[in-house]
């Protein structure tokens, strides 16, 4: 298997803030990667410094090989980008968005219309082709952005947040086309997200990253695995006081409050849960529901990152991009 993508030692600080603090990882061809973590991780950095478009402070990024800093060109011939807002005009056709996105990646004028009736076959919107992008539906428009980033053939995608902002039916849409071109067509994908579910279902490695540093990569497998027991949550009106108490008694992961749940990973729930109800009580601490599971990506993310995904998340930052692909919709 060779590499499509080796990100050495990088960083990228704005002023005093770090985007990227020393993240090193390696795609492999024809996988699904997925880097995953919340608002402000330095994720659309990255992928700005492996596109060419922004220079690192430190370190190197090599496509398929070429190093990007000094090759920024012929490495980008290998790229095809998907951005985190909307790239399409909706006042024309998905023909001419086509043709447009041809001619930007400088697909040859001899060969562009088979290209793109290609891609038509491929996102099966070919009988919609002539049709402004206005009338088509979410789940179109998003396999149309898609297709606008293939029309040179790369073998390396990159989607920044494939499917923000899209109901969960044109998810699935998306996720299937995705997984698609990476069976049939041998394309290797980089992708960013902020959906846990996302991550696991799609990729087959992903980073954990928050505030510009990489906690952990690996396979959604190994990494719940790695947590290495089950997940405990529990509510009282005395969080801060079950806090003290807990800390550094339950497995080596800290135990984190928000509101008045309490999160926190042991080796075992059978033996810990009367343990740790026990130990409350005596402290006077009472405790109004508990309950145990399984580790998810989101105690992988607590144990990598320190905190869970869904507090440092703000779905709200990401409202204007849901605003666009709404106003686009109902502009039909
Ligand atoms: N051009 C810039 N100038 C100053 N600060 C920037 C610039 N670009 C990014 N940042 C900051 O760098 C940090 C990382 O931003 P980045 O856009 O990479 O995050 P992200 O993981 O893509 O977040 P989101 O999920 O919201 O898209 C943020 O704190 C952001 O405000
Ligand atoms: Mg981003």
């Amino acid at each position: 298997m060779s590499r499509a993508v080796s990100v050495a030692s990088l960083s990228k600080s704005y002023g005093r803030l770090k985007a990227l603090d020393n993240i090193s990882f390696e795609v492999d061809e024809r996988e699904i990667f997925g880097f995953l973590g919340p608002n402000g991780a330095g994720k659309t950095t990255a992928i700005k410094i492996m596109l060419g478009l922004t220079r690192p402070d430190k370190g190197h990024v090599e496509i398929f090989g070429i190093d990007v800093q000094s090759k920024p060109d012929r490495a980008r011939e290998n790229i095809g980008y998907v951005s985190q807002n909307l790239s399409l005009s909706n006042e024309i056709t998905g023909y001419e968005n086509l043709l447009i996105s041809a001619k930007l990646y400088g697909v040859p004028s001899s060969i562009r219309k088979s290209r793109i009736t290609e891609i038509m076959d491929l996102l099966g919107i070919q009988d919609r082709a002539n049709d402004l992008v206005k009338k088509y539906s979410g789940g179109m428009m998003r396999r149309l952005e898609i297709g606008a980033a293939l029309v040179h053939r790369p073998r390396l995608l990159i989607l920044d947040e494939p499917t923000i902002g899209l109901d969960p039916q044109v998810r699935l849409v998306v996720r299937e086309l995705l997984r698609r071109l990476v069976d049939e067509f041998g394309i290797t994908i980089f992708l960013t997200t902020h959906d846990m579910g996302e991550a696991d279902e799609l990729c087959e490695k992903i980073a954990i990253i928050n505030s510009g540093k990489i906690g952990v990569v690996d396979t959604p497998t190994n990494l719940k695995r790695s947590v290495g027991g089950d997940s405990i949550q529990f509510e009282t009106k005395a969080p801060e006081k079950a806090l003290s108490i807990l800390t550094g008694k339950f497995g080596d992961t800290k135990p984190i409050a928000k509101n008045n749940t309490i999160s926190m990973i042991v080796n075992s729930a059978e033996t810990a849960l009367p343990l740790l109800i026990n130990t409350l009580t005596r402290a006077g601490v009472i405790v109004d529901a508990i309950h145990s599971h399984r580790p998810t990506l989101d105690d992988v993310f607590l144990k990598y990152a320190g905190s869970r995904l869904t507090d440092v998340e703000r779905e709200g930052d990401y409202s204007h991009v849901k605003q666009v692909r709404r106003t686009f919709r109902r502009m039909r």
